[in-house]
């Protein structure tokens, strides 16, 4: 199964583009990382491919079928402020069961502790409230993940281990990532490829495939530091 957006284009403003051709797939099991200097366009190519932002040029689709819009949403955006995804009027048991209840080994695999469950978002970390975020969209319908700068708040330990429990889900259900970063030493663990959104940005110019060539040829090299 392929998420793919193609011939993305997309500006806030009408004469001005931020995203100029883009195409990008990525598959069914595959880790892959998003690079790209802030303000490139990383988090705008994240909501369009999540279904968030709508008004753009191009397509996204599914193994050639477009994203349903009435259904649950098999490609899950985790942005890096959870409190912002979050309703503060609900306690957290309700944010975390909203569209199904989520499995006792997810919960388990993310570290959340049964009396969190109680509580308000606000009388959590951001860590914390991030494994919500995580275990509420690793559902068994989700296909797609993009996680656009998740653990960037996060200590590093922390880090490792949400992403050892999410890698672990992930391959499980077989759901593909997009792993949006800067960390040039967390994209090197847990991704397959790495591209660069200055390269696929203009599609004209740089072939995907051509730059997954190369980058293969150097995980490290592609990723600035
Ligand atoms: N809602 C918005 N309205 C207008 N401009 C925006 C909006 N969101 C982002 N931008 C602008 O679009 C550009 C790309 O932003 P973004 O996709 O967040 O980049 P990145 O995630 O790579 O840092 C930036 O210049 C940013 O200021
Ligand atoms: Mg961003």
């Amino acid at each position: 199964m392929y998420l793919k957006g193609e011939n993305i284009s997309f500006g806030y403003r009408k004469d001005d583009l931020i995203l100029n051709n883009v195409d990008i797939s990525l598959g069914s099991g595959e880790v892959l990382g998003l690079v790209g200097d802030s303000g490139s366009g990383k988090s705008t190519l994240c909501k369009i491919l999540a279904g968030y932002e709508k008004n753009y040029q191009g397509t996204v689709s599914i193994d050639g079928k477009k994203m349903p819009s009435n259904a649950y949403n098999p490609v899950q955006l985790i942005f890096q402020h959870p409190e912002k995804a979050v309703n503060p009027r609900w306690k957290m048991k309700d944010i975390l069961n909203e569209g199904h209840v989520v499995s006792q080994d997810v919960l388990s695999s993310f570290g959340i502790k049964t009396s969190w469950l109680e509580r308000w978002p606000n009388e959590l970390s951001g860590g914390e409230l991030q494994r919500f975020a995580l275990a509420r969209a690793l559902s068994p319908e989700t296909k797609f993940l993009i996680a656009d700068e998740i653990t960037t708040m996060v200590d590093a330990i922390t880090q490792v281990q949400i992403w050892e429990s999410i890698l672990d889900i992930a391959e499980k259900l077989n759901i593909g990532i997009l792993v949006v970063s800067h960390e040039k030493n967390l994209l090197k663990k847990v991704c397959h490829e790495v591209i660069c959104l200055s390269r696929i940005n203009n599609a004209g110019l740089y072939n995907e495939l051509a730059f997954r060539d190369m980058q293969n040829a150097s995980l490290g090299g592609m990723v600035p530091e």
